[in-house]
Order: structure tokens, then sequence, then C-alpha cells
């Protein structure tokens, strides 16, 4: 793990980085990156300032990311819902994006991440779009890590998108009226195809909603919210969740590993099976 060699000999981060077990990093990790106003409020500071110290975790929390080994991060920058806020406020917003854009290119091409926007990004301020844009044609041949940036991002919108585009492609092939959709088709067409699905979701500053993110893809994943506002979100933060996500005992509807097989003397629901019967066997 690349994490190891940068964190300090010594350091709490590190004793922490070498507990995780290392054939249960999470593949995909989403963030809500929430708290910023919060953050910002705290300190008697204006909000942007809370946006400001936000971008800086973004890049220490995708270097860190990259350095676990995680194949796919998506981070929550800006939702559909987030209009409704004070012009400056957005207009800042696009400005940071911006700089961030900007600045980090050369740490995303030293950590061979590959940037991606998910979210309608064509609404956004032509400049912004069009750096964000040429960050991702900058990176596309990159081969580590993925970072989806969800911007403009509304789940229920990307949903609709990819409805829509099924339902295009068989206008085109002439075969709607046999069209009968199924989940990989879904899937398939939602913005985040090629990454795994979301195996640990976190959301920082407390909030227990999803705010309109991955509403398809987190069908399984693990929740984790932490009172930690964002700009105070940290590496050590960071590896606790991936502490935490490695307690976890998912089943996907199935049944734990540790407990034994079904009783075998319970009958196969036929129809044989009177209701009487049934309702015996099933005391
Ligand atoms: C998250 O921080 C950043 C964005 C939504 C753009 P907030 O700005 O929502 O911070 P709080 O929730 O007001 O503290
Ligand atoms: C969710 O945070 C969106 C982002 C982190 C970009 P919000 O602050 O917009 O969510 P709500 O309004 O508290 O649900
Ligand atoms: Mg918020």
């Amino acid at each position: 793990m690349k994490l190891l060699d940068k964190l300090p000999i010594d350091s709490k981060e590190r004793r922490l980085a070498l507990s995780l077990d290392q054939s249960k990093i999470p593949a995909h990790i989403a963030i809500i990156m929430d708290g910023n106003g919060r953050w910002a409020k705290q300190r008697g500071l204006p909000r942007f300032a809370g946006h400001r110290a936000g971008v800086q975790r973004v890049r220490d929390i995708v270097e860190a990311c990259s350095d676990l080994g995680i194949q796919a991060l998506t981070l929550y920058a800006f939702s559909a819902e987030n209009w409704k806020r004070p012009r400056a406020e957005v207009d800042m917003l696009w400005r940071l994006l911006r700089f961030y854009l900007r600045n980090d290119l050369a740490d995303l091409m030293r950590n061979d991440v590959r940037l991606q926007s998910i979210g309608r990004v064509e609404a956004l301020p032509p400049r912004a779009y069009e750096e964000l844009r040429s960050t991702e044609r900058a990176t596309s041949r990159n081969k580590g890590m993925r970072l989806n940036l969800a911007i403009n991002y509304s789940a229920r919108n990307e949903m609709v998108d990819a409805i829509n585009t099924i339902l295009d492609e068989a206008r085109i092939d002439g075969n709607l009226s046999r069209l009968v959709v199924d989940e990989k088709m879904v899937s398939r067409r939602l913005q985040t195809a090629g990454s795994p699905e979301p195996d640990l979701l976190i959301r920082t500053s407390g909030e227990m909603r999803i705010s309109n993110f991955l509403l398809w893809q987190i069908a399984y994943a693990e929740l984790y919210v932490t009172d930690t506002l964002w700009p105070d979100f940290d590496t050590m933060q960071l590896l606790y969740a991936v502490q935490d996500f490695q307690k976890r005992e998912r089943r996907f509807g199935g049944l734990s590993n540790s407990l034994p097989d079904p009783e075998p003397q319970i009958p196969a629901l036929t129809e044989e099976v009177g209701d009487e019967e049934l309702e015996l066997s099933l005391r």
C-alpha cells in the first residue's frame, strides 16, 4: 500500500493503516462532502472560507484514496438542487472548481488519476465547463483511480437520462414496440458505468440523508455518517471510515456466513405441502 510509504513512522495514521485488512479495501468509495458552511460559521468566517478549506480536503482525500488502492472515488461537489443558493455563493463555487482543476492537474497526473464528471455539466458556466472538459481529456489515459466528480448532479436526473437514452436507442434501432428494459440496461447507461458500485458511502457533518446522490448505485453500499465537518475530514478520518467498513458484515440479502445452515428438516415449499403442515413446520 503506497499510503504507508507516505505516513510518518510511529504516527497514528500509520498504525491505523497497518491494521487494515488489505483484502477488504473498498473498491469504490462515494462521499457526500457536507459541512463547509458550518465549519466557516463556527469560526466566524464567511461560507466561502469553508468551501476553500474544503478544496484542500478534496486534494488530500483524492491522494489518500489513490494511495490506499481504491479503484473509484465519487465526490459530491455540487447538487442539481444547490442552484437554489445565493448567486454569489454559486459563482464562488465555480471559481473554486476552476482553481482546483487548474492547480491539481499535475497531482492528478502524478497519481495516475483519471477524472470524470458526472451530472448535467453542460449547464455550468462556460469557463468552468471548459476547464472540466480539458482536465477530463488530459487525464483520460491515466490508468489508476477513477475520480468521479459529481457536479450539477441529481440521481433522479441521471436515471431519467439513462431511460431516455434507452428509448432513443430503441427508436433508432426501430424496436421500440418490443422494448423491455432490465437492470443491466439501466446500469450501463448511468454516468458511473464502468466503475464498480460503491461499497462505502460516507457523509460528513452528521446529516442522515442521501440528498439525491447515486440512488441506484448505493443499493447495497455500507453507510458511514460522521459528525466531522468536511474541511476537517483528513486521512485519519478516512482510515476510520475504512476500518469501520471492514467490521461490517455484508449480506446482500443472504444469510450471515457465521450462521449454521438452515434446518434441513424444513419441507420444501411445494404445492403438495398443505397449509396446516406448512404452519407447523414454520413454528
Ligand atoms: C457542502 O457544504 C458543499 C456544497 C454543498 C457545495 P455546505 O455548503 O452544504 O455546508 P453546510 O451544510 O451549509 O454546513
Ligand atoms: C449535499 O449537500 C450536496 C453536496 C454535498 C454537494 P447539501 O448541503 O446540498 O444537502 P442538504 O441540502 O443538506 O440535503
Ligand atoms: Mg450542506
